[in-house]
């Protein structure tokens, strides 16, 4: 049963200053009795006034990430950590850097790792965050082509972390960060849509009008690997955050 909740608002500052309050929470909450928390963490244009809204916290209210552990879904392959549009260096920039998480427990997806390693590589992925006792709250954008994480299109439920092709919708997208489409890495490591559908708490975030159009299908179309955001149809505890831009296309009886 589709039970994704819904959550509008005026703007994407104000969406993301409540998922950022809702996440403050768990790791308030969890400081206080000891225990960890454990983040699954989305890069792209999405997330960015959520990453500068955490460093706030963490700087006017003295939010720690002592025991924050982070997953980050995806990385493109190849691609040096240190080169500029790796996700390891959008992630210090824009959060990393300004908060007190301890290095060790940041993981993302290692794009220099060799082809022969690869599928080695994905499975302690996995096995990591199973470790550390699964993921609590799931970042996601949501990509025109129906991608979460990189699972594009034909991505099956069942895909876990692993390498796989991107297509030429999300290349066209992250052409302008490579100064070209033909600079854009063709292939990515991702977490799958189960490894998505294992997290205990998923929050996809989608702003403005050129992601209206996905959004409505990934929340109303049938369960299809075509479109892999509507296989969050079948996770029980899945809350979208949306601008009013990204709603306008749900009508008033799919906003409820
Ligand atoms: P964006 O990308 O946040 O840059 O729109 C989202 C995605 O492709 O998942």
């Amino acid at each position: 049963m589709n039970t994704i909740q819904k959550s509008i608002f005026p703007t994407s500052t104000e969406a993301s200053k409540n998922v950022a309050k809702e996440i403050s929470l768990l790791i308030k909450t969890n400081n206080n009795a000891g225990k960890q928390t454990i983040l699954g963490l989305a890069t792209g244009s999405t997330p960015l006034e959520l990453y500068k809204e955490l460093v706030n916290i963490h700087k006017n209210q003295g939010l720690s990430f002592r025991n924050v552990i982070t997953f980050n879904l995806d990385e493109y392959y190849p691609m040096n950590p240190e080169d500029r549009n790796s996700y390891v260096h959008f992630m210090n920039k824009h959060l990393f850097d300004y908060i007190d998480i301890d290095k060790d427990n940041i993981h993302i997806p290692d794009g220099s790792v060799s082809e022969d390693n690869i599928d080695e590589y994905c499975e302690t992925y996995e096995q990591t965050i199973r470790a550390c006792g699964g993921i609590d709250i799931q970042l996601l954008g949501i990509g025109r082509s129906g991608h979460v994480g990189f699972n594009e299109p034909g991505s099956t439920r069942l895909t876990r972390t692993r390498l796989v092709k991107l297509g030429q919708i999300t290349r066209n997208d992250a052409a302008p960060m490579f100064s070209g489409v033909e600079h854009v890495p063709k292939q990515a490591i991702t977490m799958g849509i189960r490894s998505i559908l294992d997290t205990k708490k998923i929050y996809l975030l989608a702003w403005g009008k050129s992601k209206a159009a996905i959004v409505k299908k990934a929340l109303t179309d049938k369960v299809t690997d075509k479109i892999p955001a509507t296989f969050l149809q079948e996770h029980k505890n899945t809350t979208v955050f949306l601008d009013k831009e990204a709603a306008s296309e749900l009508v008033q009886e799919q906003l409820t």
